[in-house]
């Protein structure tokens, strides 16, 4: 069988007006903003408005990235969305998302992988297109984080924000595009980060939301540790399987969590702030729409060229991890 090169040929994101700002959390929790500041790197989030929920915020990206990559919604073949805050159980975000697109003919299914969501979502993507079953494909990573964080617990509530990132990915030159995925999934951590009610294990019930069972719960100190061994670890895998070299990489996207755990990729791999794209101080941690985000605004930037070696690497809950290495090119192969 023919594989085909796979690349990104458009980027876009939606994210909410409204603004909150470490000031705002000041009088909702006992924090600062010296301490958020300090030890995540977050200044300000934004917050889905009342009407908006993630299908919302799937469609006003999903049609930035069609602008973006010439190309119309019933052109695409398949719609992939990652996230942890669907519009509800199902019908799945992906669908409501077609719907409203006008994607007529794309095949729809949403992917839960937390903070490696978008990820995992082009590294599946990719294959249907690489073996020719589809052509164009898109992938969003969208979150309304805000309406599943506990907004009394100063542990977490300081650090979500809400937003999508959307990419069309269709066939590229040869030799562009992806170059390697390395995904990995730990279950025996998923305690460490989760939501324990709302599904079949633990349906809803008075005393689910009682005890805020329906709120995200993390043990953030565990979650750091292990943030920092598999980001770094997913990176050199993914540029081994490349081959290349760290010192060969243009541009690294990583998940936005913590600026502690970005600089300590960026110590590993000897890269300068020029080499990182950081959006947390903006975004906060916006799980899976955190890395597609970061990609767009790097690329609105001018800070990628084609040729570039851009490596996009993400961690969270399940717990999961990734990492993708991309040969940059968005010129369409014919
Ligand atoms: O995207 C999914 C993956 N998620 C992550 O990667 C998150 C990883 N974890 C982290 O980024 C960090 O662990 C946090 C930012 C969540 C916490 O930072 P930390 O340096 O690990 O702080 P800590 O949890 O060890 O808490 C240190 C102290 C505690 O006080 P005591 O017990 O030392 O008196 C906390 O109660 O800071 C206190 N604290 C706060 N103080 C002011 C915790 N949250 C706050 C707060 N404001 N918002």
């Amino acid at each position: 069988m023919k594989v085909r090169s796979v690349g990104i040929l458009g980027t876009g994101v939606y994210l909410p007006e409204k603004v909150l700002t470490n000031a705002d959390l000041e009088k909702m929790v006992d924090t600062n903003d010296e301490w958020i500041v300090s030890r995540t790197g977050i200044r300000e989030r934004r917050i889905a408005a009342d009407h908006e929920a993630s299908s919302d915020l799937s469609i006003k990206a999903a049609e930035m990235a069609l602008k973006n990559a010439n190309l119309t919604a019933d052109q695409i073949d398949l719609i992939i969305v990652a996230t942890v805050t669907p519009d509800m159980s199902f019908p799945a975000t992906a669908c409501l998302v077609q719907d409203q697109l006008g994607a007529s003919k794309a095949a729809t299914f949403d992917l839960s992988a937390a903070c490696t969501g978008f990820i995992y979502g082009v590294s599946a993507a990719s294959q249907f297109i690489a073996t020719g079953v589809y052509r164009y494909a898109l992938v969003i990573g969208v979150e309304c984080l805000s309406r599943i964080v506990d907004w009394e617990d100063r542990n977490t509530c300081i650090l979500f924000g809400d937003g999508a990132g959307a990419a069309v990915l269709g066939p590229v030159e040869e030799g562009y595009g992806f170059l390697s995925y390395e995904l990995g999934g730990d279950g025996s951590g998923g305690e460490l980060l989760k939501i324990e009610a709302g599904g079949s294990r633990c349906p809803a019930t008075a005393a689910t939301v009682e005890e805020k069972l329906h709120s995200l719960s993390m043990s953030g100190r565990e979650v750091f540790k292990f943030a920092v061994r598999v980001m770094n670890n997913a990176t050199e895998g993914a540029l081994a399987k490349a081959g290349l070299e760290k010192e060969e990489m243009d541009l690294m996207v990583p998940h936005q969590a913590n600026i502690r755990i970005i600089e300590s990729a960026m110590k590993r791999f000897g890269l300068t702030k020029d080499k990182v794209a950081i959006n947390l101080d903006k975004y906060g941690n916006m799980s899976s729409a955190s890395v597609p985000v970061a990609l767009h605004e790097a690329v609105q930037e001018n800070r990628i060229q084609k040729g570039d070696h851009v490596v996009l690497c993400g961690f969270g809950g399940g717990l999961t991890w990734g990492a993708t290495v991309l040969k940059w090119s968005q010129e369409e192969a014919k």
